[in-house]
């Protein structure tokens, strides 16, 4: 059989980094003919890897969706609010897409994307990865055999680690919910998202707190220099010290300032990027921390809690059903029968490719979802991806308004009401 022929749209960590190198192992399941992406050394080296034609190297999204449709899908992997738009454009062009999350970060944005698969006919896919994890499946899989009971209620911790939360929401790309997304979405939709499957039930109301606590010019100490590479006397003992971090464990991650690691060139990024700003003087407004209340259909509760304040990057997830309960944390599941007594450890054997197996893991489920078209719906389709992104909308809603309880129904209902476009 033919691979399956695909564009990339912004060709970044995620959509060069994340899901392509899935091209380059099944070369008989994927081939990319085309890419759009602003960065002329990220177009060149992607177009490189990927053997991708001079005349198909597109510097923008909307040069090449002016093209007539070149390929079966589109990965669609441009900054949150560059979803929207060429999103509907490939559709309209009768793409498959496979679109990074958050979908927009407007509520209405994102019902409308729903609704523009639906008329054109398309598959649209959101890249909620952690569904397709060994992990997170398995979780599933153990509720679905019924081996907790019903699920009565869940408690679900994102520990976004110290140096995550200064990388990614401190100097990084979703510092600032005016130029990105708030937090709950950018970070914690995954969370919404898992919770909702998990639960298997709609949302029917949640209330949520939160704030920047630390991260502010408040906190900055004495004599901080704005960025920490230029002598600041803090250094020594500042725990978010940059050079500290992208010399140190960090290292790869200054693949976000730099394509080449050597020494000069993370230098320079610390001197001249955000990623060399000190976090009390970032121009930041997303939260350090959150917690939301769920309330379900059926009367099932969940709890959530994002903190940057952890030593390391982990989700840790407890299930209590009326049987039994589960614990989940970084390659290990506890399944404990309250009848029996017996104690069950499932190991999740480390994955190799990012996301806990998840970024393959969603391209191999897209393909074949897009294979049996009509037949069923995609795990992560876009109308199950408005229902979680809506809670998390609805979440900071909550946030905003002193932990007000926001009823999901009234919620849609009021999005529903002003007019939506497609
Ligand atoms: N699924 C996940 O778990 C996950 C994890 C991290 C990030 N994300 C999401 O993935 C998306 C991309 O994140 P990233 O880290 O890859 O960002 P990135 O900045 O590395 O990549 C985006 C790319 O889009 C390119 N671009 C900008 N304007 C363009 C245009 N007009 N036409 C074509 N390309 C253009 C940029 O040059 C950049 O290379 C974001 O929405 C982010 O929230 C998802």
């Amino acid at each position: 059989m033919k691979p399956f022929t695909a564009v990339l749209i912004g060709a970044g960590a995620r959509g060069a980094g994340g899901y392509a190198p899935y091209a380059l192992d099944y070369p008989h399941e994927l081939k990319f003919v085309a890419v759009a992406e602003a960065n002329p050394e990220r177009l060149a080296k992607f177009a490189e890897a990927h053997g991708i034609p001079k005349e198909h190297q597109y510097s923008s999204w909307e040069e090449l969706l002016r093209q007539p449709q070149l390929a079966d899908v589109a990965f669609i992997c441009t900054q949150d609010r560059m979803h929207y738009h060429p999103t509907v454009q490939a559709l309209e062009k009768k793409y498959h897409v496979l679109l990074e999350k958050p979908m927009s970060p407007d509520p209405k944005e994102c019902v409308e994307m729903e609704l523009a698969a639906k008329q054109h006919d398309r598959q649209l896919t959101i890249c909620h990865v952690l569904r397709y994890t060994p992990f997170w499946s398995s979780l599933k899989k153990l509720i679905q055999e019924g081996r907790i009971g019903q699920v009565v209620s869940i408690q679900l911790n994102e520990n976004v680690g110290y140096w995550h939360i200064a990388h990614s929401f401190v100097r990084g790309n979703w510092n600032n919910s005016d130029r990105s997304s708030p937090m709950i979405l950018a970070k914690s939709c995954h969370d919404m998202d898992v919770l909702s499957w998990l639960m298997d039930q709609p949302c029917v109301r949640v209330s949520s707190y939160g704030s920047l606590m630390h991260f502010h010019s408040g906190n900055a100490p004495e004599g901080a220099t704005d960025y920490c590479i230029d002598g600041c006397p803090a250094e020594a003992s500042c725990a978010y010290s940059a050079p500290r971090f992208y010399f140190g464990e960090g290292k790869g991650w200054a693949r976000h300032f730099t394509e080449e690691l050597t020494r000069e060139n993370i230098v320079k990024g610390l001197k001249e990027t955000d990623y060399g700003r000190c976090v009390y003087k970032s121009d930041n407004n997303v939260v350090d921390h959150q917690v939301v209340n769920m309330e379900f259909e059926n009367g099932a509760t969940a709890m959530f809690s994002m903190s940057g304040f952890t030593r390391h990057q982990e989700r840790r997830i407890q299930i209590m059903g009326t049987h039994g309960e589960l614990r989940g944390e970084e390659g290990r599941i506890v399944l404990m029968d309250f009848l029996t007594h017996e104690t069950t450890e499932i190991k999740i054997p480390p994955q190799t490719t990012g996301h806990g197996g998840g970024d393959s893991g969603i391209v191999r489920s897209f393909l074949k979802e897009v294979k049996q078209y009509g037949t069923s719906e995609s795990l992560t389709s876009a109308s199950v991806s408005v229902r979680s992104h809506l809670m998390a909308f609805a979440a900071e809603e909550s946030r905003l308004n002193k932990g007000k309880s926001i009823e999901l129904r009234d919620y849609y209902e009021s999005l529903m009401n002003q007019e939506v476009q497609v």
